[in-house]
């Protein structure tokens, strides 16, 4: 079994490495640019509470009927009168957290090659253009800039170029690179976007992506995209074409770093996590919705330890397997691999009830496993508890998980004896975050392997074996 598992698991890790934590320094310099430029934050504690002044961007920024015309540039064509006109709606948002991003409707045409869109109005108007990066994190300043123009006036005259492809469906420009290529990134900042953007559709919806796209990734993703269109995406990189739609999504709008705000899904639709997650058990045909079995009521928990490569390792292996044994748990180890196909790894994860792991793009399995299951993330030392909780633990409670976070001591990090006791890495890990992401990358996240204390550890363990034995006691008890 574990040979199997080992040559058939894929979680983007090994290439993914540097960039799932690129999160944390999005995280910063957005805060840095939502507080006026000038400030830098260098901590954690100072993410945190950036992140709360920051959960409620609109009214914050937005306070004047007036400004918010200017922050919205929202534009309702007045004639109705002119039959053969579009009714043109241009909203263009450039101050919320996380993305910018167009909302457009009327005579829109898109050139690839020109990494332009424009806005052919009804009525003649003032010309307006915005920069929009349709990567969904703005911070990925790799991405380049998409051109959204309004024209100044209907076609003829106002430099409209004629459209060579016409469609009647609508439309949802993005851009890969950025973080994507990274597990966590690729669902965080792409799919799940894509996901809430797309179900308002049903499928009739034409993707269009941007920004020397990797065609493994489309290939990587291709279930989960073909469920949200049921047409080939086109490739805008070099398109020499004029593209032209009634009704266009400039880049993906993120709700929160990895999740979705109900109230926020276009078409009043109310998605949630488990939406999310469903979604994926469907494009992946996974067949666990749940962690309680009928067939076999007597089947123990099964638990993946993940392991990761070459850094951030479990050196006591055998002895937390053998714990997570003796607890009653069936327990597999899995090596991270990159050169499998999603939907097999997908099955695998979904065949367990429990995830054990640490702190990494790894954790992304969790949107795999069957509501109910576990998610255990174990946090290594140097102050990174926020991080993990935003980016895995608040994402699997909302998934339907339950999520348990084992921060180590230090007496549990290999950092103590590398280091020794004095080092400031061991007292006085904020002083590491002040001195910047690859300090803190390089020491926390790249150097530091874990020795869990077993004693400590089991308490965890039966905290997950607990609440696994107390589902399957309730789905016996309805029977
Ligand atoms: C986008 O617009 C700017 C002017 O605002 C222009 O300098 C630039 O060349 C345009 N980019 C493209 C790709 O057309
Ligand atoms: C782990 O540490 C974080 C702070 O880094 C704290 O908020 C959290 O409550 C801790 N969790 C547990 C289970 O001790």
């Amino acid at each position: 079994m574990k040979s199997w598992v080992q040559s058939h698991l894929n979680v983007g890790l090994i290439v993914g490495v540097l960039l799932v934590l690129l999160t944390y320094l999005v995280v910063t310099q957005q805060a840095a640019n939502s507080g006026g430029g000038t400030r830098v934050v260098t901590t954690v504690a100072q993410w945190l509470v950036d992140k709360q002044l920051n959960e409620e961007p609109r009214q914050r920024v937005v306070t004047t009927e007036a400004q918010q015309v200017v922050d919205k540039r929202l534009i309702q064509a007045p004639s109705e009168t002119e039959k053969s006109a579009i009714p043109t709606k241009v909203l263009c948002s450039t101050d919320e957290r996380l993305s910018d991003y167009c909302e457009l409707e009327g005579d829109i045409r898109i050139r690839g090659r020109s990494w332009s869109v424009d806005i052919v109005p009804s009525t003649w108007s003032e010309r307006q253009k915005w920069k929009i990066r349709p990567y969904s994190r703005r911070s990925a300043t790799h991405v380049d800039l998409l051109n959204v123009t309004q024209l100044p006036g209907p076609a003829a005259g106002a430099g409209a170029p004629p459209c060579t492809v016409t469609y009647t469906r609508p439309a949802i420009i993005f851009a890969l690179g950025g973080y994507s290529g990274n597990v966590f990134h690729d669902h965080a900042d792409v799919l799940l976007p894509l996901f809430y953007l797309s179900r308002q559709y049903g499928g009739e919806v034409q993707l269009l992506v941007i920004n020397r796209v990797q065609p493994w990734w489309l290939g990587k993703y291709a279930l989960a995209l073909r469920r949200m269109s049921r047409y080939d995406v086109v490739n805008l990189d070099g398109d020499a074409h004029v593209r032209c739609f009634r009704r266009v999504t400039v880049g993906l709008r993120l709700h929160k770093d990895f999740g979705i705000v109900p109230d926020e899904v276009p078409g009043g639709l109310r998605l949630a996590m488990p939406d999310f997650t469903r979604f994926l058990r469907e494009a992946y045909a996974l067949p666990r919705s749940a962690t309680t079995t009928r067939l076999d009521p007597g089947r123990k928990p099964r638990m993946m330890l993940i392991q990761r490569q070459p850094h951030r390792r479990f050196v006591n292996e055998k002895e937390i397997v053998a714990a997570a044994a003796e607890e009653g748990f069936e327990v597999v180890v899995t090596e991270l691999r990159i050169d499998a196909a999603v939907d097999e790894q997908a099955r695998l994860v979904n065949s367990f009830d429990a995830i054990v792991g640490l702190h990494g793009a790894g954790m992304t399995n969790e949107v795999f496993l069957p509501p109910g299951g576990v998610l255990v993330q174990v946090v290594p030392w140097g102050n990174l508890g926020l991080m993990a909780r935003v980016e895995y633990g608040e994402p699997a409670a909302e998934m339907g998980l339950k999520y348990i976070c084992y921060n180590i001591t230090v007496e549990e990090s290999s950092l103590l004896e590398e280091l020794g006791p004095d080092d400031p890495a061991i007292t006085d890990p904020d002083s590491v975050h002040r001195r910047g992401w690859a300090a803190l990358y390089d020491i926390y996240l790249t150097r530091q392997d874990v020795r869990l204390d077993i004693a400590r550890f089991k308490l965890t363990l039966a905290e997950a074996m607990d609440h696994l034995r107390r589902q399957q006691g309730q789905q016996q008890g309805r029977r």
